[in-house]
């Protein structure tokens, strides 16, 4: 096995060469970084330069642009951009031959896959095309009559509370939406006001495993046991948290979750999964109506009619790029960024971080209000004066930007950040 300094004396004495031929071996590479840094502690890693600049270069992005939105969808490493546009050029030779019957039924791999990285059993996941898809099957295809109560917050997902609303609308169940700090006062806290929520009406509790608006983690467990005890299904939305940091289902223990998969595992554009607990599969309702015979078949939920196969497929090329990192690797870099940016613009008296920077509340997510500038306003001057892209968060309770880097974020692009924070809190945007 190559030792980490001939690796990196490798990678430095041939960088010329390495420049013309990296196209086609940037896969490798990743994989050859993480041989020779085996040894190093995730946490050593993480401040690693050496080994992130092989992640970074596994890119095709533009540098002009310092893209701090990775919350909303990520780019794809190369590698897999290629496989998908691979399975589409095959795809288009003879689609009713091509993609229905060589490349459709290699889905049962990447589900395979993907159950084995989410820890549950094949069976009791499915492929669909977003976190939006994923959950909306599971809002409304769970069995609620009229004066049902389900219990949410008001940081959940917007779409998804509007699915509730279309629920209430339509069907006359009832929403209540509790609010929390953020930062929260613990973890516990959240628990308590989600759970002290319920009434004897309740019959479904929906909340965001990490939310997208501050970063804020749940202790998801907690919830959804005491839910269980009392007869309450659950619903968890990991948008934002399949290979992002470290879990299993087995440390979830809710009924359904749904996952995009175009964020954190840099999968194809238009990917995400379901996951149903196998006793609750025959009960809900699929979104597009499967025949009766496959009502304890978790892929009643992928009967949409003609969709590409590239895209899922491709999703088996995004595992083997995300397993040659670590996720234990990833989120320790991802919170190396964070903090990185975090920590220094925290000692500002006119800033304020939303995020609790510990371990056990967050990751690669913050958010971070200048107190004397309204956010988008400071959002449209990182963008104008930087070219850095961050999401303006407004909620009714607190504002701020959204900073979500990721593994190709360099360390030069995250100082440029904090400088233009600094800068912007001492003289303002007007
Ligand atoms: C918390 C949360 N839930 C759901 C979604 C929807 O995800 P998608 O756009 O993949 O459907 C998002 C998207 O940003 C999100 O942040």
């Amino acid at each position: 096995m190559l030792t980490r300094r001939a690796f990196l004396q490798n990678t430095t004495a041939g960088a010329a060469l390495a420049a013309a031929t990296f196209r086609d071996d940037s896969q490798a590479r990743v994989i050859a970084a993480g041989a020779a840094v085996a040894r190093e502690s995730p946490a050593a890693l993480a401040a690693d330069e050496d080994y992130w600049r092989e992640i970074q270069q596994a890119f095709t992005l533009d540098r002009t642009i310092i893209n701090l939105n990775n919350g909303g969808v990520c780019p794809s490493p190369r590698v897999v951009h290629e496989a998908l546009k691979r399975y589409l050029d095959i795809s288009n030779q003879s689609p009713v031959y091509h993609m229905w019957q060589v490349l459709e039924p290699n889905i049962e791999t990447v589900r395979r896959r993907l159950a084995g990285a989410f820890g549950c059993d094949g069976e009791e996941l499915a492929i669909t095309r977003n976190a939006s898809e994923a959950l909306q099957i599971a809002q409304l295809g769970v069995a609620l009559e009229s004066g049902d109560e389900v219990v949410t917050t008001n940081q959940d997902y917007g779409r998804m509370l509007d699915t509730w609303e279309q629920r209430v609308r339509r069907d006359g169940i009832r929403l209540t939406k509790i609010s929390f700090l953020v930062p929260p006062r613990s973890l516990d806290d959240l628990a308590d006001r989600l759970l002290g929520a319920i009434t004897p009406a309740t019959k479904v509790l929906h909340f965001c495993h990490i939310t997208n608006l501050t970063g804020q983690i749940f202790p998801v467990r907690r919830i959804c046991d005491e839910a269980r005890r009392r007869g309450i299904k659950t619903i968890v939305d990991g948008a934002h948290a399949f290979a992002h940091f470290p879990y299993k289902a087995a440390d979830l223990g809710c009924d359904f979750y749904g996952t995009s998969l175009h964020k954190w595992l840099l999968a194809p554009i238009g990917t995400g999964f379901l996951y149903v607990r196998r006793p609750e599969i025959a009960a809900l309702w699929p979104l597009t109506p499967a025949p009766e015979a496959k009502t304890t078949d978790i892929r009643k939920f992928e009967e949409i009619g003609t969709h590409p196969a590239a895209n899922h497929n491709a999703i088996a090329e995004a595992l083997a790029f995300h397993d040659g990192i670590g996720i234990e690797r990833k989120a320790a870099r991802l919170r190396y960024l964070r903090d990185r940016w975090a920590r220094r613009l925290a000692a500002h008296p006119k800033v304020r971080i939303h995020t609790n920077l510990d371990p056990a509340h967050s990751c690669a997510i913050g958010t971070v209000q200048i107190a004397s500038v309204a956010t988008p306003k400071l959002v449209e001057r990182l963008w104008q004066r930087w070219r850095i892209i961050a999401t303006p968060i407004v909620h009714n309770e607190y504002e701020g930007a959204r900073i979500t880097p990721n593994v190709y974020t360099t360390i030069e692009e995250i100082d440029t950040f904090a400088s233009a924070m600094e800068e912007i809190a001492k003289s303002g945007v007007d």
